[in-house]
């Protein structure tokens, strides 16, 4: 099931306007990029997320708009009754490639590899065939090398200034943990004192390496492990079990790890607006897998030996004994002796097969569920 963010929309009112020459609805509040998404034309976005507040930082997106004398960011622009408006045309193609050539100038070529997540800036500068070739800047950007925090890391000189960063921090997260910091060239994402994010509000969501576009924002993690670049790992989608909410998330998964049986090394979220967590994670969803990999996990059924002690068993083994327990109980007291209790963390497949058992096999209504209390 695809769940579409709620548009709130200034009015009902349907209105119709011009884009590339054929006449289409919109209701009023939208921006000219919606409108555009909603009728399949694709414009290109860096500073652009369907959770943020349109701020028009990158000028990747810019249209061109019947009688208006500059460029207009399609991001950050209403539609309006009437209105024509050209998503390409020479002017926006010259536009496009000179600006993604100043990017280029002032990118490290290198970090689309050595961060491991796709960079939108390089693809973006290669679909549109920009010049790669108008020299290179030295970043005069602050990093925070002394951030020891063991997930989040910033690489300055791949910041592009979109602030995504800062605006999920601040509107997604309400935590503004990090701001834009400087004027210019010297441009960056600081924190208060230059404080390791451990020692700031920061939750340690992630959310500012998946909204950024460059990978400057970027997961320590993956990178300590040196693990496959995201591009070249399967994604498995997966409900996490950390708690009752039911986030939905996408497991990394390198196959050619533990002996072909595979390691999960990196969990990302599904993009926004497909599920019900909206393209957000939490520190536990997105960062703390490594217990699959634990040598303390259970790996079989363990069942009491007639000394008391946990001893490995078959599932049929497990199962057998659990039934007879639970049926013992049931005829030498009756069913309701019998409760069961079931969990948030389960999924409510789960939960409901849970009720279905203690009802129709056991004949007890006894059951409960941990978030009801
Ligand atoms: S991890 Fe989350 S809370 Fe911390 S800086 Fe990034 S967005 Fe803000
Ligand atoms: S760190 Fe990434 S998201 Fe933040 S401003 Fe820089 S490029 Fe944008
Ligand atoms: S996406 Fe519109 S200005 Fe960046």
């Amino acid at each position: 099931m695809t769940i579409m963010p709620t548009k709130v929309f200034e009015s009902d009112t349907v209105q119709t306007m011009t884009l590339d020459g054929v006449p289409v609805t919109f209701a009023q509040g939208e921006t000219i990029l919606e409108v555009a998404e909603r009728h399949g034309k694709e414009i290109p976005t860096l500073c652009h997320d369907s959770r943020l507040d349109p701020m028009g930082a990158c000028r990747t997106c810019l249209v061109e708009i019947s009688g208006w004398r500059r460029l207009s960011p399609s991001c950050a622009t209403k539609a309006e009754a009437g209105m024509e408006v050209e998503t390409e045309s020479d002017r926006i193609d010259r536009h496009r490639k000179g600006l993604l050539a100043l990017y280029a100038a002032d990118h490290p070529a290198e970090v689309a590899v050595t961060n491991g997540r796709p960079n939108e800036l390089v693809a973006m500068i290669a679909r549109y065939a920009a010049p790669t070739d108008w020299g290179h800047l030295e970043s005069q950007r602050d990093d925070r090398p002394g951030d020891v925090n063991p997930y989040v890391g910033f690489d300055a000189e791949a910041c592009i200034a979109c602030a995504r960063c800062v605006r999920y921090c601040d509107e997604v997260e309400a935590v503004s943990a990090i701001s834009l910091a400087n004027r210019g060239s010297y441009t960056t994402i600081a924190t208060v004192d230059s404080l390791g994010l451990l020692d700031t509000t920061c939750e340690m969501c992630g959310g500012c390496i998946d909204v950024c576009p460059t990978g400057a924002m970027h997961e320590k993690m993956p990178l300590a492990a040196l693990a496959k670049p995201e591009p070249d790992l399967e994604k498995v989608r997966t409900t996490c079990n950390y708690c009752g909410v039911g986030c939905q998330m996408d497991l990394n998964v390198d196959r050619d790890l533990n002996d072909g049986r595979g390691k999960v090394v990196k969990v990302t979220s599904p993009p926004p607006g497909t599920t019900t967590n909206d393209g957000n994670l939490c520190v536990k969803g997105r960062f703390a897998y490594e217990f699959l990999d634990s040598h303390e996990r259970i790996m079989t059924p363990l069942v009491r030996s007639a000394d008391g002690q946990l001893v490995d068993a078959s599932w049929e083994e497990a199962l057998r004994r659990a039934a007879d327990g639970l049926r013992g109980v049931a005829e030498r007291h009756g069913p309701d002796a019998l409760g069961f209790i079931s969990s948030s963390r389960c999924t409510v497949e789960e939960n409901y097969l849970v009720q279905k058992m203690a009802r129709a096999v056991f004949r007890t209504n006894n059951v409960h569920q941990c978030a009801a209390t």
